[in-house]
């Protein structure tokens, strides 16, 4: 993938910076964004350092994927520092349980912002260059509760089902640009997001959810980005990487 610019929305912790980390080891330049936790940015850096080449940059980026003007100006910096973008993965994403009656407008609101429609702020950006490369592969990352109602709440739920939409109707109009657009629907990822910080104990009673014997990791989710990215005659699909909990 040299000469490979791509674009990790959210991409300084858990599954964005799995995602990263593969894309720089197959010889890419990637363009990480993040929202403000600096010390897990510099963390990041640390940990990918080994794996940029002579030719190859990592460019951090700090900002709001929810605001438009934040992305758009982050796209700017992108293809002047890097270049033209061909891989796009749209990750940045927020998790947190309410219930319908809990739920505030801004809970609302921050949550497909995020969640949501900083999807589409990247892809905006980044599609017409796709177009003139005549290649491109952007992925959503989703959820399981896209897929069935998961265990955050609407306001999730609406959000990574939204995504799924953005992604077969995106894959409808770009196939003929060479550009593929698919999902991923992960879930019960333990070195990721609020899982993280889980016990044993909590994690243990999520095996009693999934039909396989264990919970997903960060490689999971990275070996189904591979296939995506490799893969260009898949477009417009969601790919579980949820141990077949949709089924439930
Ligand atoms: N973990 C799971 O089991 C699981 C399951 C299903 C779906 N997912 C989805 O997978 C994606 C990644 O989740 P994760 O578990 O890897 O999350 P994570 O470990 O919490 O990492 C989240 C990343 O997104 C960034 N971010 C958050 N809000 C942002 C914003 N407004 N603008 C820009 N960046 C922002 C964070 O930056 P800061 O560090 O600066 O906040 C961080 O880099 C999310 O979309 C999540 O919904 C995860």
């Amino acid at each position: 993938m040299k000469q490979t610019i791509a674009v990790v929305s959210g991409g300084t912790r858990g599954i964005g910076l799995g995602i990263a980390e593969s894309l720089l080891a197959r010889g890419a330049s990637v363009a990480i964004t993040y929202k403000d936790n600096d010390a897990a940015a510099k963390s990041a850096k640390d940990r990918l350092e080994h794996l940029i080449g002579k030719e190859q940059q990592v460019l951090l980026l700090k900002g709001d994927a929810g605001d438009s003007d934040v992305v758009a100006e982050q796209h700017q910096e992108v293809n002047k520092e890097l270049g033209p973008v061909s891989v796009l993965v749209n990750c940045a994403g927020i998790m947190f349980k309410r219930s319908f009656e809990e739920i505030s407008i801004s809970d609302w609101d921050d949550t497909i912002r995020i969640n949501l429609s900083s999807a589409f702020y990247w892809s905006s950006q980044v599609i017409p260059g796709m177009k003139a490369g005549g290649y491109g592969r952007i992925m959503n990352i989703s959820s399981v509760a896209a897929r069935g109602v998961g265990v955050l709440g609407p306001h999730y739920a609406a959000s990574k089902a939204g995504l799924l939409g953005l992604t077969r109707f995106a894959a409808r109009d770009l196939g003929k640009f060479g550009i593929t657009v698919n999902a991923i629907a992960p879930a019960f990822i333990e070195d990721a997001g609020i899982f993280v910080e889980w016990s044993e104990e909590q994690k243990a009673a999520l095996k009693d959810k999934v039909l396989v014997p264990e919970i997903g990791n960060v490689a999971d989710v990275v070996r189904a980005f591979e296939y995506l990215l490799d893969s260009p005659f898949v477009t417009g699909v969601t790919l579980d990487v949820n141990g077949g909990v949709y089924m439930i």
